[in-house]
């Protein structure tokens, strides 16, 4: 089978990389691509927003699936109109992908699914907003409603700081549209997790744990960022938090879903604080999370197709998914000045070298291929993954691939896992 894929960043290549190892893969396009994708089919010049020519190659290639990677084109609808052309394409519909796409949605639909979120209010005046945050005298979580690439959570410490994030959401238009509304809610206390499943529509089948590190700087300090580093499992996710997960928050949602006319179909992905009181959603995600996705795939022993074709077919009752029990950790390799403004064109060397070190994958995100040199091409720029025995071998391996790879203003987060090793008393 020929095969579409869709975007061009470390999830990307991630899933590029896996769906290469299919035995019912013929040919793998990616569009538009990275260096990294290059490597696992060919890349093809379409951006992902562009509906038109991605339904023409797809008609012209005998493309028997379209994988969607981000949110952007699932939120405009881009599962729709391949579908209404025939073509299969796994990921939600652009209704479906309100859950993430309008943050608003997301928590009407929590609200009257009854699943444990934090207590928020939705505005769409300043005025408004701002009198309900002076109002309070505690931390709150100020939130674009609509979709800002990861960085359009505020976590702020007191109702001065909340009025100033209101003020460039709303007023400053810093996410442009994205933030006409804003979500104003409690701040929660906990550890927090990724917990993404499948979903067929009706079937659920939950991924290995896994636990993203948004924040910048280490020890979680400084302003959010789309994700610097990842691992999986996640100690802190026993199995009786999935089943509680699973129970209390997807089946609801996919119900919820159902109820409401957008039935959900893709990667469904809840980000969840565990807070004393049991798990609370921070946030859904229609898609795969980056670079969350890069240990869980290198962890998935199964074939990613044959997964991607049943949820699209509604069999995924019929699907067992075997995972590598070794942990495996993803440090992202950043260029300096993200997720604030940053120079691109660096040139990246010792990417062979690194990828020489036994169980070390390097996932490109923001790279480009200038005639045969690999350079820098956005904020996060490689994804250095591994697997390991334990949490802190894995941890190592992938920081010995990081210190093999050099680019002008290189940033890593230092402490990627250290909360995993903790955990697991390694
Ligand atoms: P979101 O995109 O909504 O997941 O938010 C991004 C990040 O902001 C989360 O991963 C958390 O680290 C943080 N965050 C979001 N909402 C809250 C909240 N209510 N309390 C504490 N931290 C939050
Ligand atoms: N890692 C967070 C996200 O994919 O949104």
């Amino acid at each position: 089978m020929n095969v579409l894929l869709i975007g061009n960043g470390g999830r990307e290549h991630a899933i590029a990389w896996k769906l290469a190892q299919s035995k019912n893969l013929t040919r793998l396009y990616i569009a538009p691509g990275n260096p990294g994708t290059a490597q696992c089919g060919e890349n093809i010049p379409i951006s992902a927003d562009n509906a038109d020519e991605l339904l023409d190659f797809s008609n012209q290639n005998d493309i028997g699936l379209v994988v969607v990677g981000p949110e952007d084109p699932l939120a405009a609808g881009l599962v729709d109109k391949l579908e209404a052309a025939g073509i299969k394409a796994f990921g939600p519909s652009g209704g479906a992908a309100q859950l993430e796409a309008d943050k608003a949605f997301a928590k009407q639909l929590m609200r009257s699914s009854s699943i444990s979120t934090a207590e928020g209010r939705c505005f769409d005046r300043f005025s408004d907003a701002k009198a309900y945050i002076a109002s309070r005298d505690e931390s709150v979580v100020v939130k674009a409603a609509g979709l800002a690439k990861g960085k359009g959570v505020f976590v702020c410490d007191d109702p001065a700081d909340g009025i100033l994030a209101a003020e460039k959401i709303m007023c400053d238009e810093i996410f442009g549209t994205a933030g006409n509304k804003i979500i104003v809610e409690d701040k929660l206390l906990g550890e927090e997790a990724s917990i993404l499943a499948f979903v067929d529509g009706r079937n659920i089948y939950v991924m290995e744990s896994s636990q993203d590190h948004k924040a910048i700087g280490d020890g979680d300090t400084g302003p959010n960022t789309g994700g610097m580093g990842a691992y999986s499992p996640a100690p802190v996710v026993t199995d009786e938090l999935i089943s509680h997960i699973t129970h209390e928050i997807l089946v609801p949602v996919v119900d919820g879903m159902n109820r409401n006319g957008t039935p959900y179909k893709g990667v469904l992905y809840a980000g969840v604080m565990i807070t004393g009181g049991g798990p609370r959603v921070l946030e859904f995600n229609v898609r795969f999370g980056d670079p969350e996705t890069q240990p869980i795939l290198a962890r998935l022993k199964s074939d990613l197709l044959e997964v991607l074709l049943a949820v699209c077919d509604g069999t995924l009752d019929r699907i067992t998914l075997e995972w590598d029990r070794r942990p495996a950790v993803c440090v992202v390799m950043a260029s300096g000045g993200y997720p604030g403004d940053y120079e691109k064109g660096k040139k990246i060397v010792g990417l062979e070298d690194a990828q020489q070190i036994e169980d070390v994958i390097v996932f490109h995100a923001g790279t480009k291929d200038i005639d045969g040199d690999i350079v820098t091409n956005g904020g996060r720029v490689l994804g250095v993954t591994a697997l390991g025995d334990t949490i802190k071998d894995a941890k190592e391996r992938a920081y010995r691939g990081v210190e093999k790879i050099k680019f002008d203003g290189a940033y890593c987060r230092r402490d990627i896992a250290d909360k995993a090793i903790k955990g697991s008393g390694d």
